[in-house]
C-alpha cells in the first residue's frame, strides 16, 4: 500500500489504526483484535481485484497464520474484514462484532471531512471518473453488485455514500467525531455548487 495514490495508501491504514485506537479506548472492546483488523482491513480490497471480495480475508488469514496467531483471533479478524466495506446506500449492512464496529467507524471517519473529500477525488481520478456532471443524478444502489459496477461521478459519490455515513456510525464516540466532519463536507458541497452556478442555477 505504500505510495498508493487513490486514497488507499499506508497512511489511510495508519489513520484508521489510530482512529480505531482512539475509539477503542472509549468503548468496551478487545484492542488487539481491533488493531489487527484495522491494520489489515484494506488488504486485497475488491475495488482493486476485479470486484472479488474473497481476496482480502484470504490474504489476511495467510498473513496471520504465518505469524502463528491463534485460530479464534484469525477467524474474528477475517470475519470483520469480510463485512466491513460499504455495499450501497440501500443495501443492508452485515452484522459486526463490537470490535468490527469500531474499525468500521474509523474507516468511515476517514471517508468524510477534509481527508474524505481529498480521498474521494483521488479515488475518482484513479478510476477515470468524471469530477461532476450536473445532468447525472445520484443512484441509491440497492445491491452490492450494482454499487460495484457503478461508474458515477465523484460529486455523486458524496450523495451515494459519503453524506450517509454520519447516521450510520456504530459507536457514540464516532458519532460525535462525525458531526463536525460531516458539516465540513456539506459546506464544501455548497461552495462547489456556488462556484459551478456562477450565474445562479
Ligand atoms: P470501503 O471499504 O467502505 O469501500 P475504503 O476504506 O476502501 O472504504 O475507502 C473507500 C473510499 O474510497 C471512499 O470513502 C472514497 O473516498 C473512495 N471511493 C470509493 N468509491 C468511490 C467512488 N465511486 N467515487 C469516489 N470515491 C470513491
Ligand atoms: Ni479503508
Amino acid at each position: 500500500m505504500q505510495g498508493e495514490s487513490s486514497g488507499h495508501d499506508w497512511w489511510h491504514i495508519y489513520r484508521v489504526w489510530q482512529t480505531s485506537l482512539y475509539i477503542a479506548a472509549r468503548e468496551n472492546v478487545d484492542s488487539d483484535v481491533v488493531q489487527l483488523a484495522a491494520l489489515l482491513h484494506d488488504i486485497g480490497d475488491w475495488k482493486f481485484h476485479e470486484g472479488d471480495e474473497s481476496v482480502g480475508p484470504r490474504l489476511a488469514r495467510e498473513w496471520l497464520e504465518s505469524l502463528g496467531v491463534a485460530e479464534n483471533i484469525i477467524t474474528h479478524v477475517c470475519t470483520i474484514i469480510a463485512n466491513l466495506s460499504f455495499k450501497g446506500a440501500d443495501v443492508k449492512a452485515a452484522p459486526l462484532s463490537p470490535e468490527g464496529q469500531v474499525v468500521q467507524d474509523a474507516d468511515r471517519l476517514d471517508a468524510i471531512g477534509a481527508i474524505g473529500i481529498a480521498r474521494a477525488f483521488a479515488y475518482g481520478g484513479s478510476k477515470g471518473r468524471e469530477m461532476h456532471d450536473p445532468e447525472a443524478q445520484p443512484v441509491m444502489h440497492a445491491s452490492f453488485e450494482q454499487y460495484k459496477a457503478s461508474r458515477g461521478t465523484t460529486i455523486n459519490h458524496f450523495h451515494e455514500k459519503l453524506v450517509l455515513l454520519k447516521d450510520r456510525m456504530n459507536t457514540s464516540t464516532a458519532r460525535a467525531l462525525a458531526e463536525q466532519r460531516h458539516a465540513f463536507m456539506l459546506d464544501f458541497l455548497d461552495q462547489f455548487n456556488a462556484e459551478w452556478n456562477i450565474n445562479g442555477s
